[in-house]
């Protein structure tokens, strides 16, 4: 039996921080070192001032306050708290690939492996390996055969522990998890080391939540978790634009439908597109692992999701275009929000860079508000996509950190995110200081559409 004392995450990113802070906070007698090879990243989980925790979620920085340098830490020396550990949580990012085979769908999982060649270099005494990362199913035995293979008598047992969290939500989604899911070998050593990770878990989370299964169903559980998440999120979309020309409305479908306990009312919020770190990549990754066994019906029809959520944000950006009498060269059009959902500060993937990309494209000036997203992170984002040089994407986008700045003297105004703060704005005093007619665009669904045009504005909503 283990008696885990000693816990080293690679990776302090938003998977590794927030969760690692959890565990550390709930288990007082366990020592947690979250470790990473970005300085900058490190200096900003150890900063004495909160408010400059790099990653940007609710209640996180209680958690921070009250673990860290208890038992909670935060450091660039990856081999020393690696050897120190008897459990090492692999958390680091597993992009798409951008070259060579399955480029643009599989998992890159360099960063994987040369966690697993780090653990196997540095390693003297036996320790328990967790895949915290998502990973394509039996990558376990990937990472296996490096750690076996090192001749130095170490023993390790592979587990898979993949995270659900959902940023915004990520502290109260760790602290009361739909279930906590460990996979790992069936056999006696294989269980036991199961075991020491129900125990870290069992300090706050039921017993009924923590699931247990082999390895293969854990990792392959993942994929599909965020598959059958993000294909709700395109299947309502693909009906917004149904609504719009027959005349539903795509927010009582969603409430009519949602009310089927078999459907569920989670997750049928229409919008202009998903967006974050993981949806894409999954399927896609879901996508080639199907390919890869000659599975090619299977691979098409969760390529759809990815090619529904494409189409949805160019509709969007389309719709900006045709209603401002097809030009908007030149024009000023206000962006409020740039992360990819509310409450975080994470912008990848999210759908304003694609429709920012594409009415750039048309020679727009566009102005942008987040309330957390700042000017660097959204020229970088836009430079990554190369459409065009990074002195144009300076000038034709900038960002401004007052919403009324952003709404003044523009033709229209686009929400691409949901921030709560965008519904309770002074709407008569922007609407007086816009171009008329005045646009609103809203790619959430969060304005209130009738109080929007009693003012004055010409208002498009998704899905209505
Ligand atoms: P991230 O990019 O925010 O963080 C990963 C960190 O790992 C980076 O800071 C990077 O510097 C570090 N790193 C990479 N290689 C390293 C090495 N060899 N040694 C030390 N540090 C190294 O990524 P993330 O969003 O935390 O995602 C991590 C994993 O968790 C991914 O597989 C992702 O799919 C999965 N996941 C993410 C979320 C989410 O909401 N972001 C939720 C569930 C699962
Ligand atoms: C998602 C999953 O919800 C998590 O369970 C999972 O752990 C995580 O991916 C991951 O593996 O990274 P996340 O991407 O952080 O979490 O956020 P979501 O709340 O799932 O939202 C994803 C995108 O879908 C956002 O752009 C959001 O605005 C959009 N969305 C979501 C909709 O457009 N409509 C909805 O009804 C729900």
């Amino acid at each position: 039996m283990h008696n885990i004392k000693n816990i080293c995450c690679i990776g302090a990113g938003y998977v590794g921080g927030p969760t690692m802070a959890v565990i550390a906070q709930k288990n007082p007698d366990i020592k947690v070192t979250v470790v990473d090879i970005n300085e900058a990243r490190i200096a900003a989980w150890n900063d004495a001032d909160l408010d400059k925790l790099p990653i940007y979620e609710p209640g996180l920085d209680k958690v921070v306050a009250e673990a860290r340098n208890r038992n909670l830490f935060f450091s660039t020396a990856v081999d020393e708290a690696i050897e120190a550990a008897d459990m090492v949580f692999i958390s680091v990012n597993t992009p798409t690939k951008t070259y060579g085979k399955g480029k643009g769908m599989a998992a890159d999982l360099k960063y994987i492996e040369l966690c697993a060649r780090q653990i196997a270099r540095v390693a003297k005494t036996d320790k328990i390996i967790v895949e915290k990362s998502t990973l394509p199913v039996r990558t376990a035995q990937a990472i296996k055969s490096i750690l076996h293979n090192t001749g130095n008598g170490v023993k390790f047992q592979i587990l898979s522990n993949p995270e659900f969290l959902a940023e915004g939500t990520a502290v109260q989604d760790l602290m009361a998890p739909d279930r906590v899911l460990i996979g790992g070998e069936q056999t006696e050593d294989g269980l036991n080391a199961i075991q020491a990770l129900v125990d870290i878990y069992a300090t706050w989370v039921p017993n009924e939540n923590i699931l247990t299964t082999n390895l293969w169903s854990s990792e392959l559980s993942k994929l599909t978790a965020n598959a059958f998440l993000a294909q709700r999120v395109s299947s309502i979309n693909a009906l917004s634009e149904l609504c719009e020309v027959t005349g539903a409305d795509v927010n009582e479908v969603a409430i009519a439908i949602g009310k089927d306990s078999r459907i569920g009312p989670k997750f049928l919020k229409a919008s202009v597109g998903f967006g974050g770190s993981c949806f894409q990549k999954d399927i896609l990754n879901l996508v080639y692992i199907a390919k890869s066994y000659g599975l090619n019906e299977v691979a098409d029809y969760w390529e759809q999701v990815i090619i529904m959520n494409d189409y949805q944000k160019r509709r969007f950006a389309a719709k900006i275009i045709q209603t401002l009498y097809n030009t908007i060269s030149g024009k000023k059009i206000a962006f409020l929000g740039w992360a990819f959902k509310k409450d975080t500060n994470d912008t990848r993937e999210s759908a304003a860079i694609y429709v920012a990309d594409q009415l750039l494209e048309e020679q727009a000036n566009i102005v942008v508000y987040d309330p957390k997203v700042n000017a660097h992170q959204m020229q970088s984002d836009l430079n990554y996509l190369n459409t065009r040089s990074e002195e144009d994407n300076n000038q034709y986008l900038t960002t401004v950190s007052n919403p009324h700045q952003a709404c003044k003297d523009s033709h229209a105004i686009a929400v691409l995110t949901e921030w709560d703060e965008f519904k309770t704005y002074d709407w008569q005093r922007i609407y007086e200081e816009m171009q008329k007619p005045a646009f609103v665009f809203d790619g959430r669904g969060i304005l209130d559409k009738e109080k929007l045009e009693t003012i004055g504005f010409q208002v498009y909503v998704i899905g209505k």
